[in-house]
């Protein structure tokens, strides 16, 4: 029992250790701070392509009934050039009506291949009413003619729902599609062959593919060999039925075939198993794409990366790896054993080593060579991922698309970073180095889930492209900007960000003279940041007594967690701390004083946010303090601090009245003060972070901010005088019973703001009001402190 438990513990400890740690960085759709560029016309749908011009200044798209031509020279925009719309007519619209489900998402024509064929056309190939059609583009003048040798379907799928794939060399075509109405017949074939060379296909009475779902294709030029990624049922595995495997195929680009055996037909086919599994887990054995990352400038082309998402047959949840394939392993699996098919059992048996088997130049084979390639075209082994092992496993995110490449950083080492697409509309940037792999930001791109979608990166522009049912939208490959401090940049661990040590921002380091500090292996901020803190405003705040205040506090990332630090030893059964890490209280002469938020993050503790609340006297709180309680907050008794509105005249105050106000009992957000306030946003002076970097000299008007409409203070006593004097009686019995402590504390001072290396001095002189929410903690609902 007890060794059993412990293996468990062993095991879940082996998935947690290999699992995707959450995202740094959250950005929802539209965020402010990490702006998308978006082209979604309303008569634009389903963009199921995307090619991008080799001057990158074009983005070509392929999409529902229409083709367009974008002009992306620009980075803050994107220009639509040309569009010809390609659609199927009415004939064959009713046509198709007849054969399919559901017409108006069955029968329009979805572009599922556009690709360069030569230097003045692109060749595109589209569903079009489930019969397929394809045709050629003038890229100059961006007009159509649509193609008619019939041959079509045999480039491109019927169903705007099943997956193809499509690559071009030289003029030629080469494609992976189902090829009937059903797709039920799967086909390998070269197109548009050049030298009088034949077209090639696949052999269609041998069973070569098994019900596949074509990913994506490669070209291996220094080997003239073709790649096919693709999943299909594995049924060398007769004891699970329906099992699926990831595979790899191969051709070799110049085939014609066979003399006699196998005339036009490939000598060269041969497809290999994708292994894509963790230690003593299920494999991961469905691929949803693959990416191919050439090798650096320089480096062999064995060296070429594929880069593949994966998803599990078994999963009960959104759950998905990456694994990358070495081209160099491919090619020794493809020149390694064979297994044989038993035609008449349809059983798989290892055969006897046969060299001939996955090479190049068969076409003069003999007769019995070549019925060798038709029954061995399985290879013995399976092709390994770098590292043995996925390099990314997220349990709680189904990945559909991958796009990667390779960043160097200021001190010349090179890193991978992956853009990831889940099917619920984030993309996910993830490093990867030698220790493992950080998510440094989660951008949401759509929300609705999207059935076609494709991504293209322009590297040289830094620029993602994501295609979806809605339109284009560009997402920027990084903006350094978003991290505001040195600790913060440097524990993004993004390769493309680094801080400028003289300008003191997180910036792009593209000018390799600059005194850029980056450390993406260990994020070590003490070296890093050395006499880069940031210096942080302490925000005076200016409210009346008995307001319901809320001084904000941002996480600087998602990892991070929050503390609120007050100099006076405080109950904390005043304060309120919801999940946004603001801090919420009632103003009193208790309350008033400093708060500082502090963030640790990645083993670093950081000052956020600092602010001195203090009681701003009106003539009507004046007033009620005076005639009902003697007890004055010391601050207002300072003649320079006592103030009054700024703006407005006395005899008629400009405050605002908050007609929210309730004493609603059994409201969420009550808390442990008695009285309680309801949580409706402009119930709460919001102190927030957007000023704290403004000089402090500025906040000496009190009440206002004058660069900030963020501090508007509200009173509703005048509404409710019931209520304030309750209020008041109450807060005069907390004065009186308070006053003690807070005499004694008072006697403390309070320390000036010092940088996060030496914040556990600070800390002894400071109280630490509550425990703040943890980095899991985000659930809406308040959180009533103990
Ligand atoms: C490119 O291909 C198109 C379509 O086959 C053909 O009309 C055109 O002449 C070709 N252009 C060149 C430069 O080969
Ligand atoms: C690349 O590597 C392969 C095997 O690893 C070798 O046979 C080939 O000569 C190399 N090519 C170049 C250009 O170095
Ligand atoms: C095209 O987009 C529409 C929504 O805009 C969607 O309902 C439809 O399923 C999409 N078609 C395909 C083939 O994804
Ligand atoms: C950072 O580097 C310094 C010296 O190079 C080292 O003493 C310290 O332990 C490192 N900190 C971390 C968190 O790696």
């Amino acid at each position: 029992m007890a060794p059993s438990l412990l293996l468990l513990l062993l095991l879940l400890l082996l998935i947690s250790s290999s699992s995707l740690p959450a995202p740094r960085r959250t950005f929802l759709l539209n965020s402010a701070d990490r702006p998308l560029l978006h082209f979604s016309p309303p008569d634009v749908h389903n963009t199921s392509t995307l090619l991008l011009s080799e001057d990158t200044s074009t983005l070509y798209v392929g999409a529902g009934d229409a083709l367009l031509s974008l002009d992306v020279s620009q980075t803050d925009v994107i220009r639509l050039k040309k569009k010809v719309e390609w659609r199927p007519s009415d004939s064959q619209i009713n046509e198709c009506k007849y054969k399919v489900r559901n017409p108006t998402v069955d029968c329009p024509n979805l572009v599922s291949v556009l690709q360069p064929i030569n230097s003045t056309h692109l060749y595109a190939c589209g569903s079009h009413a489930f019969s397929p059609h394809d045709a050629f583009i003038h890229t100059e003048s961006f007009s159509l003619v649509e193609h008619g040798d019939g041959k079509a379907r045999l480039r491109c799928p019927h169903s705007p729902f099943r997956r193809s794939t499509a690559i071009t060399h030289d003029g030629e075509l080469f494609t992976a599609t189902t090829t009937d109405f059903k797709g039920a017949k799967p086909q390998i074939s070269r197109h548009f062959s050049k030298d009088g060379r034949p077209d090639v296909c696949q052999e269609s009475s041998a069973s070569l593919l098994q019900d596949p779902e074509f990913i994506s294709s490669s070209l291996d030029l220094s080997e003239r060999k073709l790649y096919f990624f693709f999943s299909e049922v594995g049924k060398e595995f007769r004891f699970i039925d329906e099992l699926q495997i990831a595979r790899v195929a191969q051709v070799c680009k110049d085939d014609v075939g066979g003399l006699r055996t196998l005339q036009k037909k490939w000598t060269s086919f041969a497809k290999a198993s994708l292994i894509c599994q963790s230690p003593k887990q299920l494999p991961f054995n469905v691929l949803q794409d693959v990416f191919t990352l050439p090798p650096p400038e320089g480096k062999n082309a064995s060296e070429t990366l594929f880069y593949g998402v994966f998803t599990s047959q078994w999963s009960s949840g959104p759950e998905s790896a990456v694994c990358a394939f070495k081209l160099q392993d491919i090619r020794d699996v493809f020149s390694g054993s064979y297994l044989t098919l038993n035609t008449q059992t349809m059983t798989w048996a290892p055969r006897q080593e046969r060299r001939i088997l996955g090479q190049c130049g068969l076409e003069t084979a003999s007769d019995q060579d070549l019925g060798d390639v038709r029954k061995s075209f399985l290879t013995g082994e399976g092709v390994k991922p770098v590292k043995n092992t996925p390099l990314v496993v997220s349990p709680d995110q189904r990945y559909s698309r991958v796009v990667a490449e390779r960043v160097k950083v200021v001190n010349g080492k090179e890193y991978t970073v992956l853009f990831l697409l889940t099917e619920s509309g984030f993309l996910h940037k993830v490093v990867l180095f030698d220790g493992g792999e950080q998510l440094v930001e989660e951008i949401q791109i759509f929300t609705e889930p999207q059935l076609v979608k494709s991504m293209v990166l322009s590297s040289a522009k830094g620029v993602l492209y994501v295609g979806t049912s809605e339109g284009v939208t560009a997402v920027p490959v990084a903006r350094c900007s978003i991290y505001s401090t040195c600790s913060q940049c440097i524990l993004a661990r993004d390769p493309q960000c680094g801080w400028s040590r003289s300008s003191r921002v997180c910036k792009s380091p593209t000018d390799p003279h600059q005194d850029i500090a980056q450390d993406v292996d260990h994020a070590n901020v003490s070296d890093e940041c050395q006499g880069q803190t940031r210096t942080i405003t302490v925000k005076e705040v200016f409210v009346e007594l008995n307001e319901a205040v809320r001084l904000s506090c941002q996480k600087p990332s998602n990892l991070a967690s929050l503390t609120w630090t007050s100099f006076k030893d405080l109950p904390q059964n005043l304060f309120i701390q919801p999940a946004d890490g603001s801090l919420r209280f009632l103003a009193s002469p208790h309350t008033f004083g400093a708060y500082r938020c502090e963030a640790v993050d990645g083993g670093y503790r950081e000052v956020v946010a600092s602010y001195d609340v203090r009681q701003m006297v009106s003539p009507r709180s004046l007033n009620v303090i005076k005639s009902d309680c003697q007890d004055q907050d010391p601050l207002t008794e300072d003649p320079t601090k006592t103030m009054t509105r700024p703006s407005g005249d006395p005899e008629t105050p400009t405050m605002m009245v908050h007609h929210d106000f309730k004493t609603d009992s059994d409201h969420e957000d009550k808390s442990t003060v008695q009285t309680s306030f309801t949580d409706h946003g402009s119930g709460f002076t919001d102190h927030g972070p957007s000023s704290r970097n403004r000089g402090s000299s500025a906040n000496t008007t009190p009440g206002r901010d004058p660069q900030s409409d963020a501090l508007i203070v509200k009173s509703y006593h005048s509404e409710l005088v019931v209520v304030s004097l309750l209020m008041t009686v109450f807060f005069c019995a907390l004065v009186l019973g308070g006053l003690h402590m807070w005499r004694q504390s008072k006697s403390r001072k309070m320390n000036p703001l010092v940088s996060p290396d030496d914040g556990s001095k600070t800390n002894q002189s400071m109280e630490s009001v509550p425990s703040l929410s943890s980095p899991e903690d985000t659930s809406p609902e308040l959180k009533v402190v103990q």
